[in-house]
């Protein structure tokens, strides 16, 4: 009886083992939340929803991939109203799902703030993160990172009456400007507008620009799509003609340090999606979807 007990034992010791090398978390039964009812801004980390890449019929098991990501950045990820439901959707998403279909998962989106992004990835909380995330070399002491999959540069939006007003990041010096906490905008800021009257970090994007809105900064740095995106759907706000490339930065998908397998794969499904032009099929859909989404 002891013997088969320590047999067993063994036995989930070991496909459990072959789980964590997998980087993944097996497929619960149930009880996850669903995101229906929830609007953009009351996203919390709770808000889950799982995406069906599997379109084989199998009834065994199937295992799911669980992606982080921070919804508040069309056109990379965003909170869209998809056949009357909040969905979170972006070309970010659409690269996650390609890559639980390539490796035959499902896929569990998780929205968590960005800057909690990649603790979720240490504990375990999620198995990869897609959020339109540049590898510095920070970031890289506590994750591993993907190839990059997207480059863009760096964009300000401002209320539309100033925003004519601005030709270069020197120009925001006395001015209350907002970026994303943990963010490399929230660097760069900070080292390149050393007078602003205040630099406001906060946590969610979809908030700064209730904050540009309203008055309560000035001036909102994010990656440039993003602006862009935002001053589409804003008719208040609108984009300036500041412009900052990042050519070291770029976007890549962020893997718990040391999963070297599954750094391995994510890397083959992009290498797909690059040569197939995919991701500039994605995004120009996000895109429409993200106009679509006009307030
Ligand atoms: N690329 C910037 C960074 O890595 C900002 C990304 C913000 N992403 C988001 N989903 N809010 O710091």
């Amino acid at each position: 009886m002891k013997k088969i007990f320590t047999k067993s034992l063994i036995i989930t010791l070991a496909i459990s083992t072959i789980v964590l090398v997998g980087g993944c978390t097996k497929k619960s039964t149930g009880n996850e939340s669903d995101t229906s009812n929830k609007t953009a801004t009351e996203s919390t980390e709770n808000n889950k929803e799982t995406v069906n890449t599997n379109d084989s019929e199998s009834t065994e098991a199937k295992t799911k991939l669980v992606l982080g990501t921070s919804a508040d950045y069309p056109p990379y990820e965003f909170f869209a109203t998809v056949d009357g439901k909040e969905t979170i959707v972006g070309f970010d998403i659409d690269i996650a799902k390609e890559i639980a279909k390539d490796m035959g998962m499902e896929l569990e989106i998780k929205d968590i703030t960005f800057e909690g992004l990649l603790g979720a990835l240490a504990s375990d909380k999620v198995d990869i993160v897609i959020a339109g995330m540049t590898p510095t070399e920070k970031r890289k002491e506590s994750a591993d990172f993907s190839k990059i999959y997207y480059n863009a540069t760096h964009g300000v939006v401002m209320k539309k009456e100033a925003a004519t007003q601005v030709k270069s990041l020197g120009d925001l010096n006395g001015k209350v400007i907002g970026v994303q906490q943990g963010s490399i905008q929230a660097d760069m800021v900070h080292e390149k507008v050393t007078n602003a009257k205040e630099i406001k970090e906060v946590p969610k994007i979809t908030d700064l620009i209730l904050m540009l809105q309203t008055g309560k900064v000035d001036a909102v740095v994010m990656e440039k799509p993003v602006a862009e995106s935002y001053s589409k759907t804003n008719s208040s706000i609108a984009l300036t003609s500041i412009e900052v490339s990042d050519e070291a930065g770029g976007s890549a998908v962020a893997i718990k340090k040391g999963n070297i397998e599954l750094v391995k794969k994510v890397d083959e499904t992009i290498d797909r999606l690059l040569k197939e032009g995919k991701i500039d099929e994605f995004l120009i859909e996000a895109n429409k979807l993200a106009d679509e989404q006009k307030k």
